[in-house]
């Protein structure tokens, strides 16, 4: 099934997201559904609250950007209780979108690599650096499970200046080529 995205201004997007357990049920089936609402809404990355659930999961598949970065080809997991342990000192920018806030795009400074420990849809677990595409849109969506969006990390005159815009789209002022609710 394809889930509805949650926008901006939902209370999900704030919470922090609690771990999760091998016994969560349908777990296979929900981890399922959040690769097809991803790739059907052209996403490359969704959190679990982006649907309404605050849980530690995200999915990921940077095979859109296997051009300018081989590292992606084929890039396509889930992400289960991460636990990002060490970034790089060195930082850039990227122009950042999030299917919860449709439209917008900000530059946003993040480091360029990460360290992280996780575990699989096996709950097998992993110790892993990422660095490039994958870094960034993993730390995007580790970001979700922590109750924050990528607007939190703009300077606050940026953010000053897209406040009224934000909260339109909080009251229902956008357009998504995909179901939100
Ligand atoms: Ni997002």
């Amino acid at each position: 099934m394809i889930y509805p995205i949650v926008i901006f201004g939902s209370e999900t997007l704030r919470k922090p997201s609690v771990e999760l357990t091998p016994d969560y049920p349908e777990l296979p089936k929900l981890i399922e559904d959040m690769f097809l609402t991803m790739s059907s809404a052209e996403g490359v990355g969704l959190a679990a609250p982006q649907i309404g659930k605050n849980i530690r999961l995200f999915v990921v598949d940077c095979s859109p950007w296997a051009e300018d970065d081989p590292a992606c080809q084929d890039f396509r997991r889930a992400f289960i209780n991460p636990e990002i342990y060490e970034v790089s000192e060195q930082t850039d920018l990227f122009n950042e979108g999030c299917l919860s806030l449709p439209g917008l795009h900000e530059d946003v400074r993040r480091p360029v690599a990460i360290r992280m420990r996780y575990l699989d849809e096996q709950f097998v677990e992993h110790d892993e650096e990422f660095d490039g595409y994958r870094a960034r849109v993993i730390q995007h969506e580790y970001d979700h499970l922590e109750g924050k969006v990528f607007t939190d990390r703009l300077s606050p005159l940026r953010r000053q200046l897209l406040k009224s815009k934000l909260l339109g789209m909080a009251k229902g002022k956008y357009r998504a080529a995909y179901k939100t609710k």
